[in-house]
């Protein structure tokens, strides 16, 4: 064993999806339990994962490594939140009320609010306090368990604030424990100052992308009427790829418009929402290698129909759970409220939801390394303060960790 830096030991558990790379299919759900369990974590990478007994065996004696008394405690993967966008400033709580009241999120698109409304505010501030509001954000996400998420720009809309929110997102990579992947959502949806998507998506392919390319590692669009369609879609999405970005989708949230046969035609790494998808384009999807991204605390937000998990399950997707955090649609940093949502909704067990928030949310984001309780993996560790894994998902809002270890060390 490589020279052991953190022990974790008598665990009442440590739960982990089997396997490696997406988990799918008859696998789907399959997550293996040791019990009881230690932890033996090697500078940042998990060394091993057995029983306490025969890992103290293997241990050198005299080894000095910190331990941490797991006892009554359950192990579990720091959790993967592969859809947010914590970059933004101002708020929509005033919008909020508005649709308590009965205004729909796409009325307030269309008479200019929603994501323009937060582009105005995002807009006006400078670098050092978008920097801080995302610092905050995901500060919030780590308290709910996550280690590892990405993060969208897509409220700048214009040159400048695109940049400024990219770098934000490059910078937090450094500062925060969390783990961040930085998405160029160029194409959130048009800004005020443009008269068509075509001529905009011209704008951001020249003016934009360049610089953003290189501070990103995927790109997003969003596909919806209002926003952009199929034709400004494939020109944005193709000039992406030419900078070596991998491709992602928001689309089907509140029609369907042909976002599916495209991401399988550009081998997208996922189409997310997917609430207004039909039968057909849902089979497409679950047969494919685009994985399916649900958004479960948005639906609830929004009050929005519910996607067809289970088909896509059934199905062989390659499925996925995220919070979508944003100040409109998703004011939810929470993915253990996600798990409960997708168990109390959607129709997936507490194993299906926790693969979805941690192994197949790593490979949306090309995060291979993350996700598992295994040797090789990073030691990315929540030690649970309860006494069955499943309090996870099945406690409402209520997760309680005793601790965080992110890349071996206790946070
Ligand atoms: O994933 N649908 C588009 N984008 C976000 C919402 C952004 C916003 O309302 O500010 C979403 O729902
Ligand atoms: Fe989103």
């Amino acid at each position: 064993m490589a020279e052991v830096t953190l022990l974790i030991h008598d665990l009442a558990a440590a739960v982990t999806p089997e396997g490696s790379g997406p988990i799918r299919g008859a696998e789907f759900g399959a997550v293996r339990i040791h019990s009881p369990a230690s932890i033996a974590i090697a500078g940042e990478r998990i060394a091993a994962v057995g029983p306490p007994a025969e890992m103290l065996q293997e241990l050198p004696s005299g080894e000095d490594y910190e331990s941490v008394d797991g006892r009554g405690r359950v192990a579990l993967p720091g959790l993967v939140d592969c859809h947010t966008h914590p970059v933004f400033l101002g708020d929509r709580a005033a919008e909020f009320e508005l649709r308590s009241s009965g205004a729909t999120y796409e009325e307030i698109h269309a008479s200019g609010g929603g994501i323009r409304s937060t582009v105005a505010a995002t807009r006006a501030g400078n670098e050092g306090e978008l920097r801080s509001s995302l610092e905050r954000h995901l500060g919030w996400m780590l308290e709910h368990g996550t280690t590892t998420a990405e993060a969208k720009s897509g409220y700048g809309l214009d040159r400048e604030t695109e940049l400024k929110s990219l770098r934000a997102i490059h910078d937090a990579g450094h500062s925060s424990p969390v783990d961040v992947y930085p998405t160029f959502l160029g194409a959130h949806t048009v800004p005020s100052e443009f008269d068509s998507a075509a001529e905009y998506v011209e704008f951001v392919i020249h003016e934009v992308l360049p610089e953003a390319a290189p501070l990103a590692r995927s790109a997003d669009i969003f596909l919806e009427r209002g926003s952009f369609e199929v034709p400004e879609a494939r020109h944005y999405l193709e000039a992406c790829q030419g900078y070596g970005l991998a491709l992602r989708f928001h689309a089907d949230q509140f029609s369907e418009r042909g976002a599916i046969p495209l991401a399988l035609e550009l081998g997208a790494r996922s189409v997310d929402h997917l609430e207004a998808t039909q039968h057909e384009a849902a089979i497409l999807l679950a047969r494919s290698d685009v994985a399916a991204v649900l958004l479960p605390a948005c639906g609830l937000f929004l009050d929005l129909p519910l996607p067809p998990a289970r088909l896509l399950a059934d199905e062989g997707a390659i499925l996925a759970l995220a919070t979508d955090f944003n100040p409109g649609s998703a004011f939810c940093e929470s993915l253990p409220l996600v798990m409960n949502l997708a168990c109390t909704r959607l129709g997936l067990s507490p194993a299906e939801a926790l693969c979805a928030c941690t192994a197949n949310a790593a490979h949306v984001l090309g995060a291979e390394d993350v996700g598992r309780l295994a040797p090789g993996y990073k030691a990315d560790v929540l030690l649970l303060d309860a006494p069955d894994w499943r309090y996870l998902a099945y406690h409402l809002g209520g997760d309680r960790f005793a601790a965080r270890i992110k890349s071996g060390r206790i946070l």
